[in-house]
């Protein structure tokens, strides 16, 4: 779906998620969203700060698994993905703060595959995702799932591409500040959603959203593997759209 700019496309984003969250409440069951961080997301965010400010929307059966976070990363830095969420959004809404899930990035290394393989586990006893949010690397990555994922990929640890190193670098202040590695669900994790919404915005998307949309489907760009999902939507501006 190709959209005049970022903000029409991300209200109808929100309202989608809004409405997926009311269905769920008036059936008295949990609305599991998995969630993800970058530039791409933030209007959504907004927005649904928005409507739980204006138009009385509660998150109170919203459980949320974030997709990725940084390694090693304390959560009180601000470059980590945990603060990136709850300053733009689990800080404004009523989200119960047991139900966020974000990857830990303090977790000892040693303890890594259990904490990874429990991240899983966590996601199917809440009944699995109804909802992933994406954005996409220029390399192709969907949450941190760099060239080279597996289709069955879990929850791990990876090593971040070049790439995505220097397009973090002026968040980081400076490549050498750029960790090195990172916590993501895998590939198959977000295959698993029941609905998944990729958004891009703006020319430097262009490329990798062809690629991605029109090319074929590999690990070579992670991304491609969305194409064989049957609820699966590709939301974009149409600088992003403008390759294809
Ligand atoms: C990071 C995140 C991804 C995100 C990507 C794109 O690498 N781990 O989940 O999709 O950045 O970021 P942006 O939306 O800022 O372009």
């Amino acid at each position: 779906e190709i959209f005049k700019n970022s903000i029409e496309a991300s209200v109808v984003v929100a309202q989608e998620i809004a409405h997926l969250i009311k269905s769920k409440q008036e059936k008295n069951k949990p609305c599991v969203l998995g969630l993800a961080t970058g530039s791409s997301p933030i209007k959504v965010y907004e927005e649904l700060v928005r409507m739980h400010k204006e138009d009385g929307l509660s998150f109170k059966n919203v459980i949320s698994f974030n997709l990725d976070e940084y390694y090693p990363m304390t959560k009180e830095n601000n470059q980590s993905y945990h603060y990136f969420m709850h300053q733009h959004l689990f800080n404004h809404i009523d989200i119960k703060p047991e139900n966020i899930n974000i990857p830990d990035g303090t977790v000892a290394i040693e303890n890594l595959n259990q904490y990874c393989t429990d991240y899983e586990i966590k996601i199917i006893n809440a009944g699995g995702i109804d909802f992933q949010l994406l954005g996409i690397g220029r390399t192709g990555h969907v949450g941190f799932n760099e060239p080279g994922s597996h289709i069955n990929s879990g929850t791990r640890i990876i090593t971040l591409d070049h790439i995505t190193r220097v397009d973090a670098s002026s968040d980081f202040n400076g490549i050498d500040n750029v960790p090195k590695r990172a916590i993501t669900m895998g590939v198959s994790t977000i295959l698993k959603s029941k609905r998944i919404v990729l958004m891009a915005w703006g020319q430097n998307k262009a490329e990798i959203i062809k690629r991605t949309i029109q090319g074929e489907i590999s690990s070579e760009i992670p991304a491609t593997f969305l194409q064989n999902h049957s609820n699966a939507t590709f939301v974009l501006d149409q600088s992003a759209a403008s390759e294809l």
